[in-house]
């Protein structure tokens, strides 16, 4: 099996964290498969705000736990978010961001790093207290964050591999 595939089959989400600033250089090699991942038309509308700053992140997170009635919400505590964001009136933008995250998730896997896909945001930008922190992370006011990566080194916790249940059919 080569190294592409191997890394395919053993990624899992990571929601346990410790404490220990990423490699930046690693880092910077994720934000780059980021940016290579395809995109509608090549158009590349997107934008990647990279916050490295636990406690912005925490503000982040602590304002969208209000903005849902969730007290206590942290993204699980992360040390970085990589947060892709694109227009809002792009009619790729949904996609072309996910392809992004795959990315994303697939090169921290590959470098050891955990990663998690955190959803919350989608339907909450334009509240005023997340567009605010938004803006402070100079994401452009047009655009849209409809996911975004939770990074860092794994805590101990043992994640075993996840049963597979989507139906494949071959016809021949
Ligand atoms: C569109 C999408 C949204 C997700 N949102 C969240 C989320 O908000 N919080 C979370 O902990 N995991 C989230 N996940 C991760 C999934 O829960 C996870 O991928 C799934 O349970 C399979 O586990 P695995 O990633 O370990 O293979 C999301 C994944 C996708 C693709």
């Amino acid at each position: 099996m080569n190294q592409t595939i191997e890394t395919i089959l053993k990624r899992r989400s990571t929601r346990s964290f410790v404490k220990r600033p990423l490699d930046r250089e690693e880092l910077k090699m994720i934000v780059d498969c980021a940016l290579h991942a395809p995109s509608g038309m090549g158009r590349q509308t997107w934008k990647f705000t990279i916050v490295e700053n636990r406690e912005k992140i925490q503000r982040l997170a602590r304002a969208a736990g209000e903005a849902l009635g969730r007290e206590g919400y942290d993204m699980y505590d992360p040390e970085v978010l990589i947060i892709p964001s694109n227009e809002k009136d792009s009619p790729f933008g949904m996609e072309d961001n996910a392809c992004a995250m795959e990315n994303i998730y697939l090169a921290a896997e590959s470098l050891g790093i955990g990663c998690v896909w955190i959803n919350q945001l989608r339907t909450i930008c334009d509240e005023p207290r997340i567009r605010g922190i938004l803006n402070e992370f100079h994401i452009p006011e047009n655009h849209v964050v409809y996911g975004l990566a939770a990074l860092g080194y794994r805590d101990d916790t043992v994640i075993g591999p996840k049963e597979r249940t989507g139906r494949t059919e071959y016809i021949r």
